[in-house]
């Protein structure tokens, strides 16, 4: 399972490049099975969920090679319409090829998705949008089997901007007969990387980025290269990284825009961020400031998938922060970790309360998820001591070279197993 083990106290002072999004490259990887047609995709992250997103796509037929971070995708000889079981299982994401198999060839099979433990995470605005489009979709034994003689355009009406959910219409769409207009949809820049995706295929999609998607169906599709777009998750957490150990990191690659509710949260606990085109430079404070009041909310609020790595920050903070998650239920997991290593959070349903400590100790923890593991990590930068981070899979998932890259930094780190 591999557990990393931290040493804390070491400033991290450097340059790091930015990977590509996984959260915009998974949605992409899925696309490519639309038009038949080859895709090569450079700045892919090297990830695990990469690999079984590239494991499913070999799986349904399609042929695939891959140097360094390039994908080049053949969707041609596509010839099965079953998602395996155990590879959907280990990521939740891959109900994403239901709109894009729906696309290709009218039917797919598809068993209940699973990722990381946080919250119920239902599909029921997919499903039930997708419908709408036309599909016929019975759910029997753990199964999902969907299928349609051709979707027709419409409008949907979503009850939340759920982002799988609207890059699933967006993909169920693209070949759907007329035009299909998503209202309420989710706004992050990792879905107008996939529109711009999709339109250099073929695709006619507009209005991504905002609380409209148009999509046009098209039937006719080309080959396509396309760059994927910079993580501004792994970006966010490696600020927090410079932030919590008093460091001094040039982070490259990034996109400034996409990182601007961080850099503003980062700038109130006392970090000093300076931007350039395409780069920035954060240097952590010497006394961290509590931050009254943190919500996770849709892009552009605050992220949901920071919400973990800065609960770590502010366990240290001069002061008591307070942080409300409103787009999961359940992501405080970490919280319990944390307190092993000496925090003082008090967790009140979506409400977690963060009286900042001196210093955090090192101490045995476990990563219960993606984002919970990389802050036990963070932590562990920090801490007093030897902090040891069981389950480093869930990491894996969404950092590339996680521990490389921070010991390349200057941090006392290494991995086991
Ligand atoms: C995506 C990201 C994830 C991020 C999240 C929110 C990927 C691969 N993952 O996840 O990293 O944390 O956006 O920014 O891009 N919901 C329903 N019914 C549905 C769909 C969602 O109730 O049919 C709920 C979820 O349980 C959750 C909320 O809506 O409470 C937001 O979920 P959603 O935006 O769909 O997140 P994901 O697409 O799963």
């Amino acid at each position: 399972m591999g557990k990393i083990i931290v040493e804390g106290g070491n400033k991290l002072v450097g340059e790091i490049n930015i990977s590509g999004a996984k959260n915009a490259v998974l949605p992409i990887l899925a696309a490519t099975v639309i038009g038949g047609k080859q895709s090569t995709i450079f700045n892919v992250p090297n990830l695990k969920d990469v690999d079984v997103m590239e494991k499913i796509l070999i799986s349904i037929g399609c042929n695939i090679k891959r140097i360094d971070k390039m994908m080049w995708i053949d969707s041609k000889p596509l010839d099965s319409i079953r998602i395996p079981e155990e590879l959907v299982r280990e990521m939740r994401s891959s109900i994403i090829l239901m709109g894009a198999m729906l696309s290709r060839i009218g039917e797919v099979i598809v068993s209940y998705p699973g990722g990381c433990e946080i919250g119920p995470r239902p599909i029921d605005m997919h499903l039930k949008a997708l419908r709408e489009l036309g599909a016929e979709i019975e759910e029997s034994h753990g199964y999902i089997h969907a299928k349609t003689k051709g979707l027709i355009g419409c409008e949907i009406q979503l009850d939340y901007p759920s982002v799988g959910a609207t890059e699933n219409i967006m993909l169920a769409a693209t070949k759907a007969k007329g035009t299909t207009v998503i209202r309420n949809a989710a706004r992050e820049p990792e879905i107008v990387d996939l529109q711009n995706y999709l339109n250099k295929a073929g695709a006619r999609i507009s209005g991504a980025g905002t609380s409209v998607i148009i999509i046009e169906g098209v039937s006719k599709f080309n080959d396509v290269t396309f760059n994927t777009m910079s993580d501004r998750i792994v970006a966010g957490t490696y600020m927090i990284a410079s932030a919590i150990t008093e460091g001094e990191i040039i982070l490259k690659n990034v996109i400034i825009d996409h990182l601007q509710a961080i850099i503003v949260k980062l700038r109130e606990a006392g970090s000093l961020i300076y931007t350039d085109n395409n780069s920035l430079k954060i240097i952590g404070p010497k006394n961290i400031n509590s931050i009254d009041m943190i919500q996770t909310l849709p892009y552009p609020g605050f992220p949901t998938d920071m919400q973990a790595p800065m609960m770590a920050l502010l366990s240290i903070a001069n002061g008591t922060s307070i942080i409300s998650e409103t787009v999961f239920e359940n992501r405080f997991k970490h919280a319990e970790e944390l307190i092993r290593m000496g925090a003082n959070i008090k967790i009140f349903g979506k409400v977690a309360i963060i009286k900042g400590v001196k210093e955090l100790t090192g101490a045995k923890t476990t990563a219960k998820d993606l984002r919970g593991g990389a802050s036990l990590i963070l932590a562990g930068l920090s801490a007093k001591g030897t902090t040891e981070v069981e389950n480093v899979y869930h990491i894996e998932r969404g950092y590339e070279d996680f521990h490389i890259e921070l010991k390349r930094l200057g941090a006392n780190i290494k991995k086991i197993g």
